[in-house]
């Protein structure tokens, strides 16, 4: 990253906000992917040693959010919508189009939704906001996810589990499980011994 927080690299003209930290050995494709951030916490984003994060992913992030990538986390072009807290451990593959949202940002009813996106002219990067609190989203070390898979509020993933393309992740999935499908189910248990032959 410049001094000026652009990146050298860059196609798009924009800045890393202050307050998200990069860690030098990261790597992020575009500053293109903070065009809807707007967390006002002192750490907004959070990216660990030698994290990727290329073209297509979205910080989605509203004024309370916060989001924390590991170490060496692979990111295909994820969207992150954020109101609460989306954490993620170390050495995560996450393939193209997938989707977390730790809320819905919109209410369910459609009178309460029609004044929500009659609000959204009105502000100034139009954006509709939740009228629910959000549920924060773990994802643990090591867990894969598939293309086109969406992580719904207040979903926790456990270390070494496997997430099948589009699938809806509605629950809590274990840890070294195979989950897919809408909503997902476990269709698999992978060997937890897996993890004795790595340090974390
Ligand atoms: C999750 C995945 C790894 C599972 O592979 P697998 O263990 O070989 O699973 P199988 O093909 O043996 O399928 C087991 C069962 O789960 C079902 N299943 C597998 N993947 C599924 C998915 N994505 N959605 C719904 N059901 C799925 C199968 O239909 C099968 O059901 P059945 O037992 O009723 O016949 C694989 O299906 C997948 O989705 N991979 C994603 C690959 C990807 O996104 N790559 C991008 C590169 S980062």
């Amino acid at each position: 990253m410049n001094a000026d927080r652009t990146l050298p690299w860059d196609w798009y003209a924009g800045k890393i906000p202050e307050n998200v930290v990069i860690d030098e050995d990261a790597y992020l494709e575009t500053s293109y992917s903070f065009l809807l951030y707007r967390s006002e916490l002192p750490l907004g984003v959070r990216v660990g040693r030698g994290t990727s994060i290329y073209l297509g992913t979205m910080f989605d992030v509203g004024p309370k959010g916060k989001v924390s990538f590991g170490d060496y986390v692979l990111m295909n072009g994820a969207r992150i919508i954020c109101d609460s807290e989306v954490t993620m451990g170390d050495y995560c593959l996450i393939s193209w189009n997938v989707v977390f949202m730790d809320t819905y940002r919109v209410p369910l009813t459609p009178e309460k939704r029609r004044r929500e996106l009659e609000l959204v002219p009105t502000r100034s990067l139009r954006v509709a906001m939740a009228d629910v609190p959000a549920q924060p989203i773990q994802i643990a070390s090591n867990v894969w996810i598939g293309f086109d898979a969406c992580v719904l509020p207040g979903v926790s993933i456990g270390e070494g589990s496997v997430i099948g393309a589009r699938s809806v992740v509605a629950e809590d999935v274990p840890p070294f499980t195979v989950a897919a499908g809408n909503p997902a189910r476990v269709i698999r248990t992978l060997d937890p011994s897996e993890k004795e032959k790595y340090p974390k």
